[in-house]
């Protein structure tokens, strides 16, 4: 095999490559000057979204209304429609922090996430149904006839908000399409769904992963102030003062009360591109998306599109009679056939030989490749990898300046694939912040979040519940 032969390669393959990755060094790295800069225009772009409607970054009023007090208690159920998988919670809050979790899976298809919105709907109702008739049901003996359960429902997409059980969809992302839906109040048709199937369910919250993350990571640790996700989306939320949140001021709210803001920031510097350094690779993936110039944020970082990014650098290197010559090499050339996941796997292949790289290309691809060109593959994810990262330094930085937190500190809830998969994904995010931010970087600290979709969600049932008890906003 080549691998055998690679001490007869003349040398020049090996020159070759480290040629080329050197282009692509210049390409895909973000100078700490180059970060300031987009820091500065993300902090304005947030006031921006902040006082008035209909902004690119939305600044979404969740009317989630300050953190939770620990004490939250009860029975509640959690449906998370996030980018893959359709997941259903049955969560019991103990109080003092404590909760029980039990939870079922169920796959999206591809056609699901393109067909007719009430459909997707009336499956999440399905799912609903099966799951509440084998957890709930008398076997498992919680509900008492007569007995509707309160629903946390985690719809991670931007819905523009006037109530908490209220939500229109402003536009779909992470490559969802179904119709007759984008515009509408999802809330309504979700729950038109839940009358179809007659279930004994209540929907109190409407609410995105990035507020149940925030919200359950300060449930289990009280420095939490911002939350983000990385995975196939990437967004963020905190929690913001009232008073400073312009646009919605003739509600009339309590100036003294704080409520948490789901960003949207994954469409930061949409259509007008000013900001961001993309290279002709992103504007390849943002072309061929089915949403061209929208979230074009999320496009550079999210576990999404960085696998398709890597696979286009590996295209443009085929066409140009660098890689793979003389093999077949089709497989590779099918859009997002190369997952985020293997450039994970690369990162983290201990081998000198980077046999799991060798793996990656011969079992999923039917490519055989010589040891240059492995080290080069693993070099350009972590380029690409490190990118991710360093930009959403810039997007907490952001936030960390909003709100001037620098100086005390805070901590971010983390959650996603990539954030909990890709090696080194947080200490990038953390040396990013550090050169934005100097030795006060340090000061902003990421950890893993408590699973905001499902406990998150049904905290923030359970605080709606309260406040509608009290006869609250
Ligand atoms: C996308 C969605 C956003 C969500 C994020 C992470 O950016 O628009 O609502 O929070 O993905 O799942």
């Amino acid at each position: 095999t080549r691998t055998q032969d690679e001490e007869d390669l003349p040398h020049a393959t090996k020159k070759t490559m480290a040629d080329h990755l050197r282009k692509y060094e210049s390409l895909f790295t973000l100078t700490p000057q180059r970060m300031r800069m987009i820091v500065e225009a993300f902090t304005e772009t947030l006031e921006l979204g902040l006082n008035k409607p209909n902004q690119i970054v939305p600044m979404i009023p969740t009317y989630v209304f300050g953190w939770p007090t620990g004490q939250e208690k009860g029975d509640f159920l959690a449906l998370d429609l996030g980018g893959t998988n359709l997941r259903v919670c049955l969560v019991t809050l103990q109080g003092e922090g404590k909760f029980e979790i039990s939870q079922t899976k169920y796959r999206l298809s591809e056609e699901q996430k393109q067909d007719d919105g009430q459909k997707l709907f009336d499956f999440c109702a399905e799912c609903l149904h099966t799951f509440v008739e084998t957890n709930t049901g008398e076997g498992a003996g919680q509900l008492k006839p007569g007995q509707s359960l309160p629903l946390g429902f985690t719809f991670s997409y931007p819905c523009s908000q006037e109530r908490i059980d209220h939500g229109e969809l402003i536009r779909w992302t992470k490559g969802f399409g179904a119709g007759n839906t984008e515009g509408r109040d999802v809330a309504e048709m979700f729950k038109k769904s839940l009358e179809k199937y007659q279930l004994p369910i209540k929907l109190t919250a409407l609410i995105n992963d990035t507020t149940g993350t925030l919200i359950a990571s300060h449930y289990v640790n009280p420095k939490t102030k911002i939350a983000v996700i990385f995975g196939t989306g990437c967004n963020a939320a905190y929690m913001e003062r009232v008073k400073d949140i312009a646009k919605i001021e003739h509600l009339g709210i309590d100036h003294g009360a704080e409520m948490a803001i789901n960003c949207e920031w994954g469409a930061f510097d949409s259509f007008e591109h000013e900001h961001l350094p993309r290279t002709k690779y992103d504007t390849i993936v943002d072309d061929t998306s089915n949403k061209p110039g929208e979230q074009a944020f999320e496009k550079l970082i999210s576990g999404r599109y960085l696998g398709e990014i890597l696979r286009l650098v590996l295209c443009e290197l085929i066409d140009e009679g660098v890689l793979f010559l003389g093999q077949n090499t089709y497989k590779l050339e099918k859009p997002y056939c190369f997952d985020t996941a293997f450039l994970s796997l690369m990162e983290s292949d201990p081998t000198d030989e980077l046999l799991m790289v060798i793996g990656i290309f011969t079992h999923f691809f039917a490519l055989e490749t010589t040891l240059a060109e492995r080290q080069f593959f693993r070099a350009l994810a972590k380029l690409i990898g490190r990118r991710a990262a360093r930009l959403s330094s810039c997007g907490i930085a952001a936030i960390v300046n909003k709100m001037g937190y620098l100086e005390e500190g805070c901590s971010v809830g983390a959650d996603g694939s990539l954030y909990n998969k890709y090696p080194g994904f947080a200490d990038r995010v953390h040396e990013g912040l550090q050169d934005i931010f100097g030795d006060k970087g340090r000061n902003i600290v990421t950890h893993h979040a408590e699973d905001g979709s499902g406990v998150g969600s049904a905290i923030i049932a359970a605080m709606t519940k309260h406040r509608k008890d009290a006869g609250l906003y």
